[in-house]
């Protein structure tokens, strides 16, 4: 069968491959990107920190402890004594049943090694990893995209998405190359008075969105990707993905391992999800 062919149309749903396939290979691992396409994955998702000696690489926290056997800042290391650390045993302890031997003593794969080896043949979804920690980051971002031939002529033609929780973040790749395409990260936490806090962007609740603040963000991005859970409960509902929708605006939550709220979330409408299962992201979507 030909092979999906993803583009920002926002009928096309999008498989997004969080931290690569991490359910089942340890996550920002060669090993765990190596599987997106096998699992039909339409997009790479690589978190950006960037070391001492100013090289960007693959990995979610600021910190290297939870996902090596070092301890210490990214920012404080170089890249010689972050190619020292093993990133993959953690998750053979962590996860006995996905254990595989071939984990162990894994490296932190560098961006530009991850664009060395797929190249072309995937699609990255990138975001900007406290970008105030890491001045330089999106021009150093912007540099290795266009030595890689990553970005094209217009948004359709990209690679590579963008995302971040900063919209400061954003808007300098915006001023830099407008036709990379951007997704507004947000984050909804009930605030313990029955509101909302907000860290990025939207004002109001969730459930109440507001046309202007989708404008606003639309001005920029071409969607919007959003915790849909927050302590186990649904923070976004069906009208609020809608509202979006009716602006042609991509609308990728995250993250979603579970059938059922895969299945919720594509009845409501939305556009794709960052999932650590992208081969059950995929059968759920093409079953329904
Ligand atoms: O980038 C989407 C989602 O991954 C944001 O949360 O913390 O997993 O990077 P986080
Ligand atoms: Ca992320």
């Amino acid at each position: 069968a030909a092979e999906k062919d993803p583009t920002l149309n926002d009928e096309q749903f999008l498989v997004v491959g969080h931290r690569g396939v991490s359910g089942l290979a340890p996550e920002h691992t060669l090993a765990s990107y190596d599987l997106v396409k096998g699992q039909k994955g339409d997009y790479i998702e690589v978190d950006l920190q960037m070391t001492k000696d100013g090289e960007l690489i693959a990995m979610h926290d600021t910190k290297v402890d939870r996902t090596t056997n070092g301890t210490g800042e990214v920012r404080d290391m170089t890249l010689d004594e972050i190619k020292q650390l093993d990133a993959g045993s953690w998750f053979n302890e962590k996860f006995p049943e996905y254990a595989k031997e071939e984990y162990e003593g894994l490296k932190v794969p560098t961006l530009e090694e991850v664009f060395q080896r797929y190249g072309k043949d995937a699609r990255y979804y990138i975001e900007t990893k406290s970008p105030d920690v890491y001045p330089g980051m999106e021009e150093k971002l912007l540099n290795l995209l266009e030595e890689y031939n990553l970005t094209g002529p217009n948004e359709e033609s990209s690679k590579v998405i963008i995302q971040s929780f900063s919209q400061e973040s954003l808007l300098k790749v915006h001023d830099l190359n407008e036709n990379i395409p951007l997704v507004q990260l947000l984050w909804y936490a009930p605030d313990g008075n029955g509101g909302y806090v907000e860290e990025s962007g939207l004002t109001s609740s969730p459930e109440k969105v507001t046309e202007e603040e989708l404008q606003a963000i639309d001005e920029y991005a071409v969607g919007i990707g959003m915790n849909y859970k927050y302590n186990n409960k649904m923070v976004i509902n069906e009208e609020y993905v809608q509202e979006a929708r009716d602006l042609d605006m991509l609308v990728h939550p995250y993250t979603v391992n579970e059938e059922n709220d895969m299945e919720t979330l594509i009845d409501w409408g939305v556009t794709g999800m960052f999932t650590n299962f992208a081969g059950k992201l995929d059968s759920t979507y093409k079953s329904i």
